[in-house]
């Protein structure tokens, strides 16, 4: 199989091209390491089916020869992460949406209209939702109150609707994936995640920060888990055409998971709360929980979450732990 993946030296990208790697498909990633890194593709150099272009998706020239060698895209590229959503609001709607029309125009131009997964997102249900947020579920956009905070939502949401358009006007095999927070190896915390953040400052021994009052729930996937259900999806006929959560049901307070990661590390890490008006600005919405429904998934592929959040956690300490032993030794 040959399969394209944009924003593929970025955390989900990177996993998608290792997978496929592994299994002995050709790989073709685009990014324009914008918050990826070559860092997060340079151990697939040795994989002589992988390649990699440096191109921004709204202006690459080789996109529409690249779409016509694949047999399936990942469109994973984005502006991600809240601290890059607040500072770019006008990247955001650009990259999500007009990159997001332009990589399924040239999909659906070209003859051999490949597989297209898009990556969408949770945040397109809003700040309601203290249920399991499904599928068939209305969805609320504060425009007037929160201003551009709902920017990254709604250009999930258009490129939704553009997926949709696509699939039903041009025939294009297109599913939308809304992803619920994944986690693991090679995300960064720069950019607002929190699970990252909270490991890095566990491991360094510094305050882990609390945002907001700390009982907001979220439900964490591990990326090795969502890589597994995007794959099974663009396997699935019955997947066309679909919007379809992914992640993992287990919910958790994030100040469960700011005591748990501090267990895990065996660390003296004080647990700090900071408001969200100084997190992020004043007026800031925060939303209070995030756990999805799976039975479309379910029902529509043989999913099932297999890694759980504790040894999730555990990885990533073990991760950080030589770059922290490391900078002891020499500082
Ligand atoms: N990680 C999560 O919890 C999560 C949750 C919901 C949705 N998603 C979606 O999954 C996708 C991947 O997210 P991620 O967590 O891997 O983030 P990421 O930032 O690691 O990946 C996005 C990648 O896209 C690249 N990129 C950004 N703008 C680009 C452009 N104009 N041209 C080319 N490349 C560009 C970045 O450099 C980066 O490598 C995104 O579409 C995101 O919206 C992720």
């Amino acid at each position: 199989m040959r399969v394209l993946i944009t924003g593929g030296a970025g955390f989900i990208g990177s996993h998608l091209a290792e997978f496929h790697l592994e299994r002995g498909d050709e790989v073709h990633c685009v990014d324009d390491l914008s918050t990826g890194t070559l860092e997060n593709v340079a151990p697939f150099r040795e994989y002589p089916t992988f390649r990699f272009d440096r191109a921004e998706i709204l202006t690459w020239e080789g996109l529409s020869e690249a779409l016509s060698q694949v047999d399936r895209v990942y469109h994973m590229a984005a502006v991600v992460g809240m601290f890059r959503v607040l500072a770019e609001p006008e990247a955001v709607l650009a990259t999500n949406v007009a990159g997001t029309e332009r990589v399924l125009r040239y999909a659906a131009e070209g003859g051999a209209k490949p597989r297209v997964l898009v990556a969408s997102s949770s945040e397109v249900y809003g700040p309601v939702g203290t249920h399991r947020l499904d599928e068939t579920d209305g969805l609320l956009v504060h425009c007037d109150t929160a201003k551009t905070q709902w920017n990254y939502a709604l250009s999930k949401l258009a490129g939704e609707a553009l997926g949709i358009t696509y699939s039903g006007s041009f025939g294009l095999p297109v599913t939308i994936a809304r992803l619920f927070n994944t986690i693991g190896r090679r995300q960064s915390g720069r950019y607002g995640m929190v699970v990252p953040r909270f490991v890095q400052q566990a491991a360094v021994g510094e305050p882990i920060t609390v945002f907001g009052d700390g009982l907001q729930t979220r439900s964490f996937c591990n990326v090795e888990d969502t890589v597994r259900a995007l794959h099974l999806l663009c396997g699935s006929e019955a997947a066309e055409g679909e919007i379809v959560n992914v992640g993992n049901d287990r919910s958790i307070t994030i100040i469960d998971l700011a005591n748990l990661v501090r267990e895990l590390a065996g660390s003296g890490s004080p647990v700090v709360f900071v408001p969200d008006s100084e997190a992020y600005y004043r007026g800031f919405m925060g939303i209070r929980h995030r756990k999805p429904a799976l039975d479309k998934l379910k029902r529509l592929v043989d999913f099932e979450p297999e890694v759980t959040l504790e040894d999730t956690i555990a990885d990533l300490l073990a991760a950080k732990r030589p770059a922290v032993e490391g900078a002891g030794a020499t500082g």
